[in-house]
């Protein structure tokens, strides 16, 4: 059987994506619990199909969404619209941006920054931020803890779904290559079903951050930590967590 290899259409398809990440709700309760504290509005970076933005924008606050990709975005454009939900779709790189304007809070959920890249991205990434956060304006990010074993090399489960086209039921699996020097987990991600083993594949390399210099980095770029918590349920970050959210604002 061939195997089609792609960049990443596959795990950026967006109506693929949202079928892997259908059951996914504890971020989004905690985005929608954050913004309701904090208020808009709201820019949250990396949008994808809205599957936060969406959500946030139901409470009614002004939510404004950027993404690279044009292919999540119109399927956010169109699933905000069935449901008549205002959210504003804007095409652009989260690590420089200028829209002119600031927010009450920006996010950049569900490891956003480790897709950007490494160097100086980040850099960008925190300018771009600060000049967008009003005064007392929020940032919050969420990023894994880097676990040795997910990093150590092989192949992990990465779930299943059901094909929006075919309606097989797709497993996925990714095979992890980490490169410890520049710390990015270069990841094969395959795609099979009963009677398509390894169908597709993509590629998507993710940077990682480790807990202190996560905190090094932010608070260098000009922000102080305001509460640092290790799950969606609001526990604080400590050992053995698998997320690091941070809460800051401009120092
Ligand atoms: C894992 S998805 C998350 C989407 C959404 N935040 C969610 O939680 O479902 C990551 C998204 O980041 C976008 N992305 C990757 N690099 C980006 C960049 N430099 N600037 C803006 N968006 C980017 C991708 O196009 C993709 O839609």
């Amino acid at each position: 059987m061939d195997v089609q290899t792609h960049s990443a259409p596959v795990y950026y398809d967006p109506a693929i994506y949202d079928r892997r990440h259908a059951g996914k709700s504890a971020d989004i309760n905690f985005y929608v619990d954050k913004a309701t504290q904090v208020g808009g509005p709201i820019l949250e970076l990396c949008c994808g199909t809205g599957r936060i933005a969406i959500p946030l924008a139901r409470t009614g606050m002004s939510v404004t969404g950027l993404d690279t990709s044009e292919t999540m975005l119109e399927r956010g454009r169109e699933k905000a619209s069935s449901e008549g939900v205002r959210v504003e779709w804007i095409v652009g790189d989260a690590t420089s941006f200028q829209l002119g304007r600031r927010f009450r809070l920006i996010l950049a959920p569900a490891n956003a920054l480790q897709l950007l890249g490494v160097g100086n991205p980040l850099d960008s990434f925190f300018e771009s931020v600060l000049s967008h956060l009003e005064d007392a304006g929020i940032l919050i990010l969420d990023v894994m803890n880097p676990s040795l074993s997910e990093i150590v090399a092989g192949r992990k489960s990465g779930g299943q779904y059901q094909d929006p086209n075919t309606g097989e039921l797709i497993t996925v699996e990714w095979l992890i290559r980490y490169d410890d020097a520049q710390q990015v987990a270069h990841r094969t991600c395959y795609f099979s079903s009963a009677q398509r083993p390894n169908f597709a594949t993509d590629q998507l390399d993710m940077r990682y951050y480790y807990p202190e210099e996560l905190n090094l980095l932010v608070r260098s770029a000009g922000f102080r930590i305001i509460e640092k918590l290790g799950g969606f349920d609001g526990r604080p970050f400590s050992h053995g967590c698998r997320q690091q959210i941070v809460i800051a604002a401009p120092s």
